[in-house]
């Protein structure tokens, strides 16, 4: 941009270009189909969106989400994990190199299946959140909807949260909860809390990039109105 095209206070478009620079640049990493970063991606099309998606990290090369990052134009590339045999810090000092060259100061977890090190979170303390398809507490690990059908619970979900060393815990910052009826198999309420994730993950993501969600002894607490945002995704069951 040359000088004379940089606007300045009072010109029309100040106030958009000041919003447009001071966007948080964000790291989307995955596993796999990628439909949560899909549904960052499309959030951040919004102009007043306080996040944009600089890169999406993929831990296989042959996700199916790399090639949705691609045909929606944002960079992409891939550290295969595979080539660090046990070494996972090796792998994760990878990462980070990627993460540095691209500017990211937001890391997005999403569908990424590698355990991360405590030093590889310690980088990313409050920086980094990731989306379970539970209601946390409840169901950590895999299998989270067939667990939840085994326990005969009514109401499932999904949470956003900060990531701590310790696997689906941490601060939770967004939960939505979603009905679970009698016919249910695994499939059909992982499609339904799938719905709710693509709702929580893009309100969770902002909260963070406004620095609106803060940690506040060892709880997430919200700045503002957050609730009537939708940080609690009540069931529908009409
Ligand atoms: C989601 O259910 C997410 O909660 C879990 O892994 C799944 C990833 O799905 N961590 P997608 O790749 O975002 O479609």
């Amino acid at each position: 941009m040359s000088d004379s095209a940089v606007p300045r206070a009072g010109d029309a478009g100040h106030s958009n270009v000041v919003k447009a620079m001071s966007r948080k640049r964000v790291a989307v990493l995955i596993s796999g189909r990628g439909s949560n970063m899909a549904a960052l991606i499309q959030a951040a099309k919004q102009p007043d969106y306080p996040a944009e998606i600089a890169l999406v990290i993929s831990n296989r090369p042959d996700a199916a989400g790399v090639k949705s990052a691609e045909t929606a134009g944002v960079a992409t590339t891939s550290v295969d994990h595979t080539r660090y045999g046990k070494d996972r810090e090796a792998f994760e000092r990878a990462l980070q190199t990627n993460l540095d060259v691209h500017g990211v100061e937001i890391v997005c977890l999403a569908g990424f299946m590698r355990m991360l090190t405590p030093w590889f979170v310690r980088q990313w303390e409050e920086r980094m959140i990731n989306i379970h398809p539970s209601l946390l507490p409840a169901f950590k690990g895999l299998d989270t909807h067939a667990r939840a059908l085994a326990a005969g619970v009514k109401i499932h979900g999904a949470s956003v949260h900060f990531v701590v060393a310790e696997v689906d815990s941490g601060p939770i910052i967004a939960q939505a909860a979603v009905p679970v009826l009698a016919a249910d198999t695994p499939e059909n309420l992982a499609a339904r809390v799938l719905a709710a994730e693509h709702r929580i993950y893009p309100l969770a993501l902002r909260l963070v990039a406004e620095g609106r969600a803060r940690i506040v002894d060892g709880h997430c607490v919200i700045d503002g109105p957050a609730a009537i945002e939708g940080i609690l995704v009540a069931p529908d069951f009409g």
